[in-house]
C-alpha cells in the first residue's frame, strides 16, 4: 500500500481501469466469478449478442431492463468515494471503465470513459437512433419485455451496451488508448483481464513506462503486468490507498 501511494504521489497523470469487481460490493454481480458471476448463470450467447436480441428481443430486453433496475437501486460503496477523493489528490485522473452501471458518474467522478456503453442509454437496433430512457417500460423483475419501437425508423430499441462481436465506441476507445500510453500510474481495479481489447490497457501503460497497480482479491491475467498488487476488495483497498496517500502528504 505504501509503494502504491508513493507511485501515485509522483504521478502527473493517473488512469484507473475498472471492471465488474469494482461494483461487487455495491451488490452488482460480476461476470466470471464462480457461482455468483452472471456468466455462471446465463449464457452470454443468448443474452449479449445482436443475434440473440433479434432472435428473442423480449427476453434480452427484459434481462437488461432488470439489470438497469438493480443498478438504480444500488449505492456506490466507499471505494467509489475514494476514487472521487483521489481525483482531487493528483493533477490529472481519468477512469476508463468496462462497467455499464454508471456508478462512477453517479458518485461524482468527473472524467469517466465508458468502453462498453451504458445500461442507462438506449438506441434502436437498425440505425442506433437514440431513444429516451424515460420512455422505456418497467417490466416485473427478470420478466420478458417487448422492446419499444424507435420513434424515427420503427426498429426495436436495445440497450446502448457493447455486445460480443461489436466494436467499442471509437472516440472513447481512442482517448482511452492515448491516456494509457501517457500516464505514469495505472490503477487496475476489479477486472479479470480476459476481455479484449480492454485487457490490453495495462500492457500499453506498462510498455510506455507507467507503474501498474492491481487491486483485486484474486490473481488475474492483469497480475503479470502489475508492478504492485493490492490483494483485497475495492471497497477496503481504495479507501486505504487514499488514506496512505494523504497520511504521506501530511508528514
Ligand atoms: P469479470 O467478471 O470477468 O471479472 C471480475 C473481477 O473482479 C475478477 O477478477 C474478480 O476477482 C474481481 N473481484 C471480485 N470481487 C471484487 C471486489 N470486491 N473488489 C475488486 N475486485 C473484485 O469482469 P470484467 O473483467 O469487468 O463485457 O469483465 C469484462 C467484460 O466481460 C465486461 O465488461 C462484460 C463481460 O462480458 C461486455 O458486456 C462487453
Amino acid at each position: 500500500m505504501r509503494a502504491a501511494a508513493r507511485a501515485l504521489r509522483d504521478a502527473r497523470q493517473v488512469v484507473v481501469v475498472t471492471g465488474a469487481g469494482m461494483s461487487r460490493e455495491s451488490g452488482i454481480p460480476t461476470f466470471r466469478d464462480a457461482l455468483t458471476g452472471l456468466w455462471a448463470r446465463y449464457d452470454p450467447q443468448e443474452l449479449a449478442t445482436e443475434a440473440a436480441f433479434r432472435r428473442d428481443p423480449a427476453r434480452v430486453f427484459g434481462w437488461y431492463v432488470g439489470r438497469w433496475r438493480l443498478v438504480r437501486a444500488a449505492a456506490p460503496h466507499p471505494g467509489y468515494h475514494a476514487l472521487v477523493a483521489l481525483e482531487r489528490l493528483v493533477p490529472e485522473l481519468a477512469i476508463v471503465t468496462q462497467n455499464v452501471d454508471g456508478l462512477h458518474r453517479r458518485v461524482g467522478s468527473r472524467r469517466v470513459l465508458e468502453l462498453h456503453g451504458s445500461l442507462e442509454r438506449f438506441s434502436c437496433v437498425d440505425a442506433r437512433h437514440p431513444f429516451p430512457a424515460d420512455a422505456v417500460p418497467e417490466p416485473a423483475a427478470d420478466a420478458a419485455c417487448e422492446p419499444p419501437r424507435c420513434l424515427r425508423c420503427g426498429s426495436a430499441v436495445r440497450p446502448d451496451v457493447v455486445w460480443f462481436g461489436e466494436m467499442l465506441p471509437e472516440r472513447v476507445t481512442a482517448e482511452a488508448w492515448d491516456l494509457a500510453a501517457a500516464c505514469q500510474v495505472m490503477l487496475v481495479v476489479g477486472t479479470s483481464g480476459l476481455v479484449q481489447p480492454a485487457a490490453q490497457l495495462p500492457y500499453i501503460a506498462r510498455d510506455a513506462g507507467a507503474t501498474v497497480i492491481e487491486v483485486n482479491p484474486a490473481p488475474t491475467e492483469v497480475s503479470a503486468a502489475a508492478h504492485i498488487v493490492c490483494r483485497g476488495p475495492a471497497g477496503a483497498m481504495l479507501p486505504a490507498l487514499v488514506a496512505a496517500l494523504t497520511e504521506g502528504e501530511s508528514t
